[in-house]
């Protein structure tokens, strides 16, 4: 224990010169899974003593047992054994029920030069999940309830200048839920350190916003506030702006007394009868709603893993995520801004409370500079208060507070309340449908038709589903109908046993030539964990797994969603089949199986899925396909057993930072070359060199298997062919080699390089 003491030390000397306006605070924390007996009663961090008396902070300090280095961001929970009565957590042994797991502490010593005296100085937590006090030399800050939104507090009295032992306590309670699927728990976003010049800006006063756009020319308006000056605003001009879009997301870096802000130059506008307008034009919204949990790290997800799930949401042809039910990481917003994607932000606590009203001015405060940003969610499914009176004070509440801070956005509500205009629906800009089955009675119910009424009596509300489809598919499943969690990887209304689900081709369907009704967000992009029966562990919503592979969906909304050519065949040819599909946005497609043609089939122009039946007979399928002139392939072939892996990183350059991350998809092959489809067999992992591996998954919705290294070992069980490895980078440049066994004597190597 002196030795890792010293380490740290060294480490806060490490820092000591680095610091500068928003320095990451994320690595060499320390983290106990235990409690401690507070105690308010002396102020300060006295001296480390064994004062039995003093339950406060320096017992904290001073405490030997127990603790662990870690690097943020992290989620213990993922590390606790499964326990079926763990529904709510994706059966990991936390929360309700599971007391002596779910109270961890984090302390993290650091140095501060001499020369920050003077400066304002900020600790900013951007997610601690959950119920989180929080304490700087021995001092309490405050606490933060929520396990979404984060925190900010201001220690520039609270520190010993020009010392290394400074000292940061938090006390993390997840014993509660906020949600119902895997809230995880621990301190799983980034902290950062602020250090501002005395007269530098407030954090968070500063607003950009665009004032006009008019002649080629944009003229932007910015309110900002200084710790000397107190608000000021000014207005500048962008000259032939280059407009952000999710075609062309244009981004722009303002400087402003010594700080950057990436902006956006967008008009957005919902209007009742054309949808969505994007710098004037419709842009349907073709969203997916996304819980943030990955593979292999739970919700401690990197900000390489985060941009990677972005990007496979865009290749499906994406341009819309609503972050349910609770605010993102900032850095997803980031990569929203980066790659074009529309953002529903939702708060996760719909209430006109002290506490409620503080966390939405925390979230509309901390993202409203986002371009990506387009509408304010206050809520999903409160079906206490939604539709009564308490629903509509509460909603006209937030919406006041949300246009003091950002009148240049609507807001909107996730709501199941039907066709009622009553309550949240009265009050909110843009009438959020969680499933168009939801609405109306009767026969109008079936055909979801009661959204046309809807429109009908409130021709002036923009309305969008903000939740859609939920089908559970399993990546490459051939399981029973009915069966949730195995289910096969074909989208047939036979396989949503949900009352309000809607497959991909009719939630879709419905849609076309309903163009006020602006588009929706599918339910989900990703599968999460949680919300799922034992022995399932991970829902199958998605249309990706939890490492981000394609179920055979994500090809029908590529196909409708993208200018690209699909054309894609499912399931696979290992097994005996009665019947083939295709995904495709080909005009015409022709199967052939061994090169026998099984006939032409033409596409409807609003049909993006065939159906062809088949006698099965082990060889090759191929399908060819024409689209506008060009002829596109597919190939399939009955695999033989896989012998070989194929490691696929990401990215092979990540930054030596500590923290860089990227994903490297395990693929099995036959001896051909080709993959195997329904491999299952165990890989072994080993790894040597500049990084380290953080997690692994498959996505196996039913596995039991650990994400993180067990007894030493690091192994994961091919799932339908695949598995994913989630690496790290070190903080020491080098060469990083991941090392995967398919057996004994058959190894297989990946090499990236950490700069
Ligand atoms: C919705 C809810 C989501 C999820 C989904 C499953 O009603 O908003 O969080 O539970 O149902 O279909």
């Amino acid at each position: 224990m002196m030795m890792r003491t010293r380490l740290a030390l060294a480490m806060g000397l490490f820092a000591f010169a680095a610091f500068g306006v928003r320095t990451n605070f994320d690595l060499d924390w320390e983290f106990a899974l235990k409690d401690f007996n507070l105690s308010f009663g002396k102020v300060g961090l006295c001296r480390p003593q064994n004062n039995a008396n003093d339950n406060g902070i320096p017992r904290v300090a001073a405490d030997t047992n127990g603790w662990e280095k870690v690097d943020l961001p992290h989620d213990w929970a993922l590390r606790l054994p499964l326990a079926e009565k763990g529904s709510r957590n994706g059966f990991r042994a936390v929360g309700r029920g599971f007391p002596e797991n779910s109270i961890g502490w984090y302390r993290k010593r650091f140095g501060i030069p001499a020369s920050a005296d003077g400066s304002r100085i900020f600790l900013q937590f951007d997610g601690v999940y959950r119920d989180a006090m929080f304490w700087v030399n021995g001092i309490y800050l405050g606490r933060n309830d929520s396990g979404y939104i984060g925190r900010r507090f201001e220690i520039t009295d609270l520190l010993k200048y020009g010392a290394e032992d400074n000292l940061v306590t938090v006390r993390v309670d997840a014993g509660k839920d906020e949600g119902w699927w895997y809230d995880g728990a621990g301190i799983n976003r980034h902290v950062w350190l602020d250090v501002r010049p005395a007269d530098g800006l407030v954090p968070d006063s500063v607003r950009i916003s665009l004032k006009e756009l008019k002649d080629g020319q944009a003229t932007m308006h910015v309110d900002y506030a200084t710790f000397t000056e107190g608000a000021a605003a000014y207005d500048f001009t962008v000259a032939n702006p280059c407009l952000w879009s999710p075609d062309d997301p244009h981004l722009y870096t303002l400087e402003l007394k010594g700080e950057s802000f990436a902006y956006g130059i967008r008009t957005v506008v919902f209007d009742p009868e054309r949808g969505l307008l994007v710098n004037g034009r419709r842009v349907p919204v073709n969203g997916v709603c996304c819980h943030q949990d990955h593979a292999g790290v739970g919700t401690a997800v990197p900000d390489g893993v985060v941009d990677y799930r972005i990007r496979r949401l865009k290749a499906m042809g994406v341009n819309a995520y609503r972050t349910s039910h609770n605010p993102p990481s900032p850095e997803l917003l980031d990569a929203c801004d980066r790659y074009g994607i529309l953002v529903m932000d939702e708060q996760r606590f719909f209430s006109a409370s002290d506490e409620g009203l503080d966390q939405l001015r925390r979230l509309v405060l901390r993202d409203r500079n986002h371009p990506s940003v387009i509408a304010w969610s206050f809520g999903n499914e409160e079906h206490n208060v939604q539709g009564g009176d308490l629903g509509r004070r509460m909603a006209k509440r937030m919406k006041a507070l949300q246009r003091e801070l950002d009148p240049t956005r609507p807001c909107t509500f996730g709501g199941n309340n039907g066709q009622t205009f009553k309550g949240v629906n009265e009050i909110v800009d843009v009438r959020g449908v969680n499933y168009v089955r939801l609405m109306g009675e009767g026969a109008a119910k079936k055909m979801c038709h009661g959204t046309d009424d809807y429109h009908a009596d409130h021709p002036n509300q923009p309305i969008w589903g903000s939740e859609e489809a939920s089908t559970l598919l399993t990546r490459g499943g051939e399981g029973q109908l009915g069966q949730r969690h195995v289910m096969p990887d074909t989208d047939l209304p036979e396989n949503r046993p949900m009352c309000w689900a809607l497959t991909a081709e009719e939630w879709t369907s419905f849609l076309d030539g309903r163009d006020w009704f602006a588009g929706a967000f599918a339910w989900t992009g990703f599968d999460y964990r949680g919300e799922c029966h034992w022995p399932a562990t991970i829902c199958n919503f998605g249309i990706l797994d939890l490492c981000g592979y394609a179920k055979s969906n994500f090809h029908y909304y590529r196909a409708r969603w993208t200018d690209e050519d699909v054309l894609h065949v499912y399931p696979n040819w290992n097994q005996p089949r009665t019947n083939l599909w295709i995904n495709t946005n080909c005009d015409e497609v022709e199967l052939f199986v061994n090169g026998r043609s099984l006939g032409r089939q033409k596409r409807g122009a609003k049909s993006f899925r065939l159906n062809v039946p088949v006698v099965y007979e082990p060889g090759m399928v191929e399908a060819k396909g024409r689209r506008g002139g060009r002829e596109v392939a597919f190939r399939m072939a009955t695999t033989g057993t896989a012998v070989a892996l194929k490691l696929v990183p990401d990215r092979v350059r990540l930054v030596a930072d500590g923290r860089d991350a990227t994903v490297v998809d395990v693929i099995a092959l036959d001896a051909a070359g080709n993959e195997v489809p329904d491999a299952c067999g165990p890989v072994q992992f080993a790894f040597a060199g500049a990084g380290r591996i953080a997690g692994v998954g498959n996505g196996d919705p039913m596995s039991h298997e650990e994400d993180v290294c067990k007894d030493g070992e690091w192994t994961r069980r091919l799932f339908n062919g695949r598995c994913q490895v989630v690496v790290k980078a070190n903080r020491e440049p080098g060469t990083f080699r991941l090392k995967a066994w398919l057996s004994p004597i058959q190894m297989y190597e990946a090499t990236l390089e950490v700069k």
